[in-house]
């Protein structure tokens, strides 16, 4: 698992992305403006905003980053111009409307890790009318890909060393975007725009395109490319396009079909990409030159737990061991009694909760220090 110095410094790092929000930042912030900086992390963005003449930046984050944002402001004599707000962004509640929002929650395909609802929630809840948003627009594009590189992707499961009993999970490698770093030389096709999706105005709940790929070179076809070019004020555009100069250092995605077929020079592919606006779940159909339609989804490689299987609405939920645990120390949180005491008093009136005392301190711990204690 990454750690978030490691994911930050990752961000920080990546070569002209701060000059291309900066540009952004100086055409569309006003000196005195109040900003939202929404999934902040150690708060580089709004820092920038701060340096640009922001009076005050509300700065949300539901990680451990949001307490290095802190420091950091504080550290730089900024905290009274910073609030950090360890919460979701859907649940954040700030005490003014702000003149803008600003973000980086572009993921690898533009829309794939919730920017659209992330925006659109904070753009009723928190901006005021007329307020502007960082970025404003983004274009999700695809190509065709014949690679070796992405094929092994789609097969990762099936490999020779691999156990055996692992194999069926080759079909949920063909229904999951892959980030991967996309080469001009793995395209086969000239690039679609899949969608325009602006930022700063309402839209669909949901997005849904269609057309074809000319294929420009006999090859063997994988699958399908991703990328965005994301419009972060007007005519300030961050792209991690592989066919673009400048790019930025940011991974593209991969998306298998079932199975890879030969296409030949000027061969029509036919292609539909369907995605929600919380990114989380994305449909593309390939349909290979005289062929079937190839029909994938990550839906289909969703991992279910046994509660998921056995989920019936019409059915009351029980409590499991955890549930009853966290239930149990909850009861006990009244304002008055300490951490270790609640501790204590869950192990001595719950013995057979967990199999050892420690585990069970371990577990409550865990969850009072959500709450803080
Ligand atoms: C791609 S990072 C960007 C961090 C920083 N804004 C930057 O530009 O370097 C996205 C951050 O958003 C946070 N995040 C994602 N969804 C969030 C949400 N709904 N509420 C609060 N934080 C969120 C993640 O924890 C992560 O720190």
């Amino acid at each position: 698992m990454t750690s978030p110095l490691e994911e930050h410094y990752g961000y920080l790092a990546i070569a002209g992305r701060a000059e291309l929000y900066q540009a952004a930042i100086s055409q569309t912030i006003t000196p005195g403006d109040t900003i939202a900086d929404l999934g902040c992390g150690v708060g580089v963005l709004g820092l920038q905003c701060l340096r640009a003449g922001a009076s005050h930046i509300y700065g949300i984050d539901y990680t451990d980053a949001i307490e290095l944002a802190r420091e950091t402001m504080l550290r730089a004599g900024l905290d009274a111009r910073y609030t950090a707000i360890r919460d979701s962004t859907f649940r954040a509640v700030l005490p003014e409307k702000v003149d803008a929002l600003i973000c980086d929650h572009v993921g690898f395909f533009g829309f794939d890790y919730g920017i659209i609802d992330m925006v659109r929630d904070a753009r009723v809840r928190m901006l005021k009318p007329g307020g502007a948003v960082i970025p404003r627009r983004i274009d999700p594009m695809i190509a065709g890909v014949s690679s070796d590189s992405c094929r092994a992707l789609a097969q990762q499961w099936n490999e020779a060393d691999f156990p055996p009993e692992y194999r069926w999970l080759n079909a949920y490698a063909r229904n999951t975007k892959h980030a991967h770093n996309i080469e001009t030389a793995d395209l086969c096709s000239p690039a679609l725009t899949v969608a325009n999706v602006a930022l700063d105005a309402d839209g669909p709940d949901r997005y849904s395109f269609k057309g074809t790929l000319e294929i420009a070179r006999d090859c063997r076809f994988d699958g399908l490319a991703g990328w965005f070019n994301c419009e972060l004020a007007e005519g300030v555009w961050m792209t991690n396009s592989p066919l673009a100069e400048g790019h930025i250092a940011r991974s593209n995605v991969f998306l298998p079909c079932l199975q890879s077929f030969a296409v030949k020079a000027g061969d029509i592919v036919g292609v539909s990409l369907r995605f929600t606006t919380a990114g989380d779940m994305i449909a593309w159909t390939v349909t290979p030159p005289g062929g079937k339609p190839q029909k994938m989804s990550t839906w289909n490689s969703r991992i279910l737990t046994q509660a998921d299987l056995a989920a019936d609405a019409g059915k009351p939920p029980v409590l499991d061991r955890n549930g009853r645990a966290r239930l149990a120390a909850l009861a006990l949180v009244d304002g008055k009694r300490t951490a270790a005491e609640i501790e204590a008093q869950v192990i001595a009136n719950h013995p057979g909760l967990f199999p050892t005392a420690e585990e069970a301190s371990r577990f409550i711990r865990v969850e009072l220090g959500r709450l803080g204690l």
